[in-house]
């Protein structure tokens, strides 16, 4: 996979007027959910529109592994003949997830409660964050976990043989851990309790609910409170996936800041748990419109229009839209550095234990191309130089991070000099098809080696 080969050097180089539709690929949250709860169904799951990117293909080669006929269709349309819960097998190998931390942690939560072995792995991004906050609520079930220091991969997990059901209160807003407790309370019986103190991605909750789960979330001041009754039957399901807001993000980040441009990116999932972004943007001042609202699947869907948007303004995002937008800081901090004044985003230090130290990656870069940036520990803010005031003509480090790498990659479109990246494989991750569709729409980005 080319997050393990050969590195793809690339720029992005300034353009004008980008133009066009923008379709970008299904959702990476609900498309490892569709696979892992198949595989914990009994019979066949249609899902039309997975996301096919590294992360997900890891996440549907673990499945195979843990018992799951997971077959591929074509055109996006997989099948999954699921073993039931608390009928996974052991895997024969070692379990790469590669670069997803969603992966791994939901596969560490949904086997937890299964007496069999299985150690998981995976790159040199994965192998650097942190699992404990997985170990911690796994091992209140009864499962037993051996890693390395600082409870790192490589690390075996033993299930629970007996597993009992858990009431436990996420310490940090973290929907991968809130949904592999969740997942682990599957196969324990009895009631299995989660509070969340700020509401996190809810995608979890709503698909256990149509696999047939019996789950309650109750809003209190303690925060939100999820029950979900253990051992159920989880019910076949046909899913189609709806296209993924956090790609979203970056044609029409491209826009704001590219003059001349007009892109539409249609059928955007906007869950209020997903869609802080688009807020804090139309905030700023961007011409952005949701056109065409409407309900698909229970979820609300728009089509996003992006204008080139020269009077943008610096804000402060508030820190409770947090988690609706965390993998959304990276691109906000380069629409940020086009706005006027600063951008200050504070309550954000699970950005440093993401795919890499997502502040520190995306400061050092700017800087590189010549944009200001502050940083605390768990708060930084962007020193905005206007529409057409970015220099660019630097160099950043993806540092295995695809979001790290498209977001450098839409700075040099709206910047006065290119924009170099050390290496975009990490984008095959989440966002396969970026390179072409970018370019579709009038970015010009090259393969510096090629
Ligand atoms: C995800 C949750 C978030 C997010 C990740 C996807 C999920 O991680 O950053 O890209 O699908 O549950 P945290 O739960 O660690 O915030």
């Amino acid at each position: 996979m080319s997050s393990h080969g050969p590195a793809i050097p690339m720029s992005s180089h300034p353009v004008r007027g980008l133009k066009g539709t923008a379709h970008v690929p299904g959702d990476k949250s609900i498309s490892h959910r569709s696979l892992i709860l198949g595989a914990m169904a009994v019979g066949e799951t249609r899902v039309f529109d997975l996301l096919e990117g590294e992360d997900v293909l890891r996440t549907a080669e673990a499945m195979r592994a843990f018992g799951a006929e997971v077959t591929d269709h074509g055109g996006g349309e997989w099948s999954v003949h699921g073993v039931g819960v608390g009928g996974f097998a052991e895997p024969e190998d070692v379990v790469d997830c590669g670069n997803s931390g969603t992966g791994v942690r939901l596969i560490m939560g949904a086997m937890a409660t299964t007496p069999i072995v299985a150690t998981f792995t995976g790159d040199a991004s994965l192998r650097s964050r942190p699992m404990g906050r997985i170990t911690d609520p796994i091992s209140l079930f009864g499962a037993r976990a051996h890693g390395r220091t600082g409870g790192r991969l490589p690390m075996t997990i033993e299930g629970a043989a007996a597993a009992m059901p858990v009431d436990y209160r996420v310490p940090m807003p973290s929907a991968q851990v809130k949904s592999a407790v969740l997942l682990a309370g599957l196969n324990a019986p009895g009631m299995t309790v989660v509070t969340e103190a700020e509401a996190t991605r809810d995608h979890t909750e709503r698909m256990l609910r149509g696999f047939g789960a019996d789950l309650s979330v109750e809003e209190t001041p303690e925060g939100r409170v999820i029950r979900l009754r253990g051992q159920p039957e989880l019910t076949p399901q046909t899913i189609r996936v709806p296209r993924d807001p956090s790609s979203a993000a970056f044609p029409v980040a491209a826009a704001l800041i590219t003059e001349g441009s007009d892109v539409l990116v249609p059928g955007i999932g906007l869950n209020p748990t997903r869609a802080g972004l688009f807020e804090t943007l139309r905030e700023m001042g961007a011409d952005l419109t949701y056109e065409n609202p409407r309900d698909e699947s229970g979820e609300p869907v728009a089509d996003l229009r992006a204008r080139y948007s020269p009077d943008m303004k610096g804000i402060e995002v508030p820190p409770e839209r947090a988690p609706s937008m965390i993998d959304e800081y990276p691109i906000l901090s380069v629409v940020a550095s086009f706005a006027e004044g600063k951008t200050m985003m504070r309550g954000v230090s699970e950005l440093r234990v993401k795919e890499s130290d997502r502040i520190d990656a995306m400061a050092r870069g700017l800087e590189a191309n010549g944009v200001r940036v502050e940083e605390g520990e768990d708060w930084w803010c962007v020193r905005g130089m206007g529409a057409r005031g970015v220099p660019g003509g630097g160099l950043a480090a993806a540092r295995l991070d695809h979001r790290i790498a498209m977001s450098f990659m839409c700075l040099g479109m709206g910047a006065k000099r290119a924009v170099r990246i050390d290496d975009a494989g990490p984008i095959a991750t989440s966002f396969p098809i970026f390179e072409t569709l970018m370019s579709n729409i009038g970015a010009r980005l090259t393969r510096d080696n090629s």
